[in-house]
């Protein structure tokens, strides 16, 4: 929320207006506002040849189109900045800490405020693969703001060079900007530092406090903290960033990773000692699906097209999948996994998330806390998962074409004879009035045949089909099928029965196929990008609220307790 530019960075593809003002004009007045544009707000925000007047988030009210632009209205009050919002009373009841610094350094400061990144665990295997990648895709595509630093935190002793030179390596352009790739690369690399310290000692953290002060040069400090370190540090770091690194006068946010936790219990325990540091807004719980393309989509298909939401309820949908599979196992990361088997490594989160998405009601607005209501809402309404509702499985060694793929136990991170799964399907029900009886089907496994994650609605069959006969007793041939396609590959398709061209009279399937990669020419982002730059932004959208998170743990503990307590055998 701090910063105006990155408020309104994603979202277009569309270019249009000159980078450095924007003069908007509404029922024939003209409310200039002179606003520092980066080239990355013209791009992704405004189509062509139309204006609004700027609000903040903008973007999630207004639908694009490729081939032309459709406005909604804006509601003058919402078009206030959160400083003016403040000051006549229009935010909710009592201002938190956090709207109060967002608000003092709103706009009136933009010119004055930098942003610190702090990449807490930064020589890990997550800051080096997705952190550092993402955050340069953001300043390449010109999503930071003007002044900005980075800073490596970690144990390890390293130089600012020695830092730079680790990132440089898993930096990369998209395919489709390489132009001054290397240069970019260089100019982001002079604003990334290192700092040495222990996680739990606030001496190294005031350390770090001064450094960047230094960087910040006396402009109002907004501060992001990105906690890559295991769960068992969590607290002491924050306990330490909060007490000697925070920002006295800008915001102070800290991105947590999962696992939040083993089970409801500890969960609430990691909640509470984290609150003790932080509020809740500070707080910013990732699950990097929520920051995936398609899982983004999944409510602009529902809402913004007319034949889908009549659709979507228990009346004509037979079932939901929620389908994860990767066809690689452990491969060094058993200590970590088998601590937390499939279901909490990726049923609990990743694919509930999608679920809560997928099912909720239509949100108020596209507020993240009407958004995050909505969702919370379904995942309260869903029944516990019960033991004969799920089904466990681990990899086995097999041979495949001359190569012998190791069995998850033969990981050497893993303990012989773990009983941890690899593999879990489950069916779970939301006793809600749109979705009674509904079962969302739920698989999940490493080491499989195939990378992917899709989601796959599959409807009802249509009653007194005239052209059963041509389907013979497969009923399940003759019904529809919507299949949102995550990853890899993106694409939405919708499987439809065709009459075969030709004379006589013959029935197959196609798919009626949104294939992105054939319509649309621009790279998809990696999820950790739109995630990060929505933590600069303030939106909260897309990340996990810690009721959110106490009901998905809910749902899952009773279950996990069970298969563990039974010893069961995958
Ligand atoms: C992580 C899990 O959250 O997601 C990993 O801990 C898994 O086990 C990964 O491999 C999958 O993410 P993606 O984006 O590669 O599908």
């Amino acid at each position: 929320m701090a910063t105006l530019y990155s408020t309104t960075c994603r979202s277009h593809s569309y270019s249009l207006l000159p980078s450095s003002s924007y003069s908007p004009s509404i029922n024939g007045q003209n409310h200039t506002q002179r606003l520092n544009f980066s080239s990355c707000i013209a791009k992704r925000v405004l189509p062509a040849k139309v204006s609004f007047p700027f609000r903040r988030n903008s973007h999630l009210n207004v639908v694009f189109m490729q081939d032309g632009a459709v406005a909604t209205p804006v509601n003058p009050v919402e078009n206030e900045s959160p400083f003016k919002k403040l000051k006549d009373g229009l935010l909710s009841s009592a201002p938190s800490t956090e709207e109060m610094k967002e608000a003092a350094s709103f706009d009136v400061n933009k010119d004055k405020s930098t942003v610190s990144i702090t990449v807490v665990g930064a020589s890990g295997d997550l800051a080096k693969k997705k952190i550092f990648p993402a955050l340069f895709a953001l300043y390449y595509e010109g999503c930071l703001p003007e002044h900005f630093t980075i800073f490596g935190y970690a144990r390890s002793k390293m130089t600012d060079a020695e830092l730079r030179n680790m990132v440089s390596k898993t930096l990369t352009c998209r395919i489709d900007k390489r132009e001054n790739c290397g240069e970019k690369m260089d100019e982001f690399l002079k604003r990334c530092f290192y700092h040495s310290g222990q996680y739990g000692s606030r001496e190294n953290f005031a350390e770090l406090d001064k450094k960047l002060k230094e960087h910040e040069g006396g402009r109002v400090s907004n501060r992001l903290f990105y906690l890559s370190i295991p769960p068992n540090i969590f607290i002491d770091a924050v306990k330490c960033a909060s007490s000697s690194a925070s920002s006295g006068i800008g915001w102070t946010r800290v991105i947590v990773e999962k696992p939040f936790g083993r089970d409801s219990g500890s969960s609430a325990a990691l909640t509470k000692a984290l609150k003790q540091y932080l509020d809740e807004d500070q707080i910013f719980r990732i699950d990097h699906y929520l920051g995936k393309e398609l899982v983004e989509n999944l409510s602009v298909l529902r809402f913004s097209n007319l034949i889908f939401e009549p659709l979507w309820s228990r009346q004509y949908i037979r079932n939901v999948q929620l389908i994860f599979s990767e066809d690689f196992g452990t491969e060094g990361r058993g200590g970590y996994f088998d601590n937390y088997g499939i279901i909490r490594d990726i049923m609990q989160n990743h694919l509930l998330q999608i679920l809560a998405l997928f099912a909720m009601e239509t949100p108020v607005s596209l507020d993240a806390e009407d958004i995050r209501n909505e969702k919370v809402k379904v995942l309260r309404s869903m029944r516990p998962l019960q033991l004969e509702d799920v089904v466990v499985g681990q990899y086995k060694s097999h041979t495949k074409g001359g190569v012998t793929y190791p069995a998850y136990t033969d990981d050497n991170t893993v303990p012989k004879g773990s009983l941890t799964p690899t593999f879990a399907a489950a069916a779970l029900f939301i006793d809600n009035a749109r979705w009674d009886g509904v079962p969302f089907l739920m698989k999940a496994g490493k080491a499989l045949h195939n990378k992917s994650a899709e989601i796959r609605v599959q409807f009802r069959h249509v009653p007194g089909n005239l052209y059963n006969r041509n389907f013979g007793t497969d009923l399940d041939r003759a019904t529809n099928e919507l299949v949102i396609r995550v990853q890899p590959d993106e694409a939405i398709y919708l499987k439809i029965n065709n009459k075969v061209p030709g004379l006589g009279m013959r029935l197959d399937r196609s798919n009626l196929n949104l294939h992105y990669a054939a319509r649309y020419s621009k790279e998809i982002p990696d999820a950790y990008e739109r995630l990060l730059l929505d933590a600069i932004e303030g939106e909260r959208r897309l990340f996990i609220r810690s009721d959110e998170l106490d009901a998905a743990w809910a749902l899952f503990t009773p279950v996990l307790k069970e298969l563990e307590g039974k010893k069961i055998i995958p």
